[in-house]
């Protein structure tokens, strides 16, 4: 008889399982859409294929040159199992060309080139809308301890440069990206994991040559062919051979 796993949380775009064993986690990815805080919200088939696919190969480059991150693999089409952690509840953005908000609250034209990598923090709460903050926030209300500023300071400079690296190869520009952190308990111990995902959900990445738009704001500015855009960056990274749409109704796809 088939048990219902438990579910501990639905955000967005994901739903978050039990895990087969304690301090493990499955992770759903949906083929949900918002923006603008959930104010515009839409269905896009195959997104989260897509995103698990793309976050998987992302994270086990990370994993694979010691950066410690939660995925321990991808179960199938739609889900991985990751390692349990408390999210710290920041959206750590790193910049390296001016574009989205940041362009508009400083009045930088999008696509100028940054004269150094600009890392930004967010509190993350849906109700406040994210908003941005300082690192005296963070220690003065506790979200995150100095030791854990330094932390994801420094890994989140080695992850731009790798990412940077990695899209540059494919012809593609890392223009920003935000991640999110956890705590992984274990026993006496505690240490700082990159958590979450990484995707075009989570990236702004644009052609090096035609400098179109390959994530997810072709969404939020009604650009239209976001799957086109992540099954062409899945394509570029090596992950969707030529027959593979990334969507589930593909049978080259269903064996996981
Ligand atoms: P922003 O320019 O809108 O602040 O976005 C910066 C980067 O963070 C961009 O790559 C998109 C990503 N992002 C998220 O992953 N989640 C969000 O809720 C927002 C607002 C941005």
């Amino acid at each position: 008889m088939n048990q219902r796993r438990r579910r501990i949380y639905e955000g967005k775009a994901k739903i978050l399982y039990e895990g087969p064993e304690p301090g493990t986690v499955v992770v759903h990815f949906k083929d949900d859409a918002t923006a603008f805080n959930a104010e515009k919200k839409a269905v896009i088939e195959g997104k989260g294929v897509l995103n698990n696919r793309i976050s998987e190969f992302i994270f086990e480059r990370l994993n694979d040159l010691g950066l410690p991150t939660h995925f321990v693999k991808r179960l199938n089409m739609r889900e991985q199992l990751v390692r349990e952690v408390e999210i710290i509840p920041l959206e750590v953005i790193v910049r390296n060309i001016a574009a989205g908000s940041m362009a508009k609250r400083l009045g930088i034209e999008e696509g100028t080139a940054l004269p150094r990598s600009i890392i930004e923090f967010c509190y993350k709460n849906d109700e406040l809308g994210d908003p941005l903050i300082a690192e005296e926030h963070i220690t003065a209300f506790g979200w995150a301890s100095p030791q854990e500023i330094d932390d994801i300071m420094a890994m989140t400079i080695r992850i731009n440069d790798f990412m940077s690296g990695m899209f540059a190869a494919i012809g593609i520009k890392l223009v920003d990206f935000k991640i999110e952190f956890g705590r992984q308990y274990e026993g006496d111990l505690v240490r700082t994991i990159l958590a979450d995902e990484i995707s075009p959900d989570s990236c702004r990445l644009w052609d090096m040559k035609t400098s179109e738009k390959m994530d997810k704001d072709r969404f939020r500015r009604d650009l239209g062919g976001l799957v086109e855009a992540y099954q062409e960056v899945a394509r570029r990274l090596g992950i969707l051979n030529e027959n593979d749409q990334g969507k589930p109704s593909k049978p080259t796809l269903v064996k996981s």
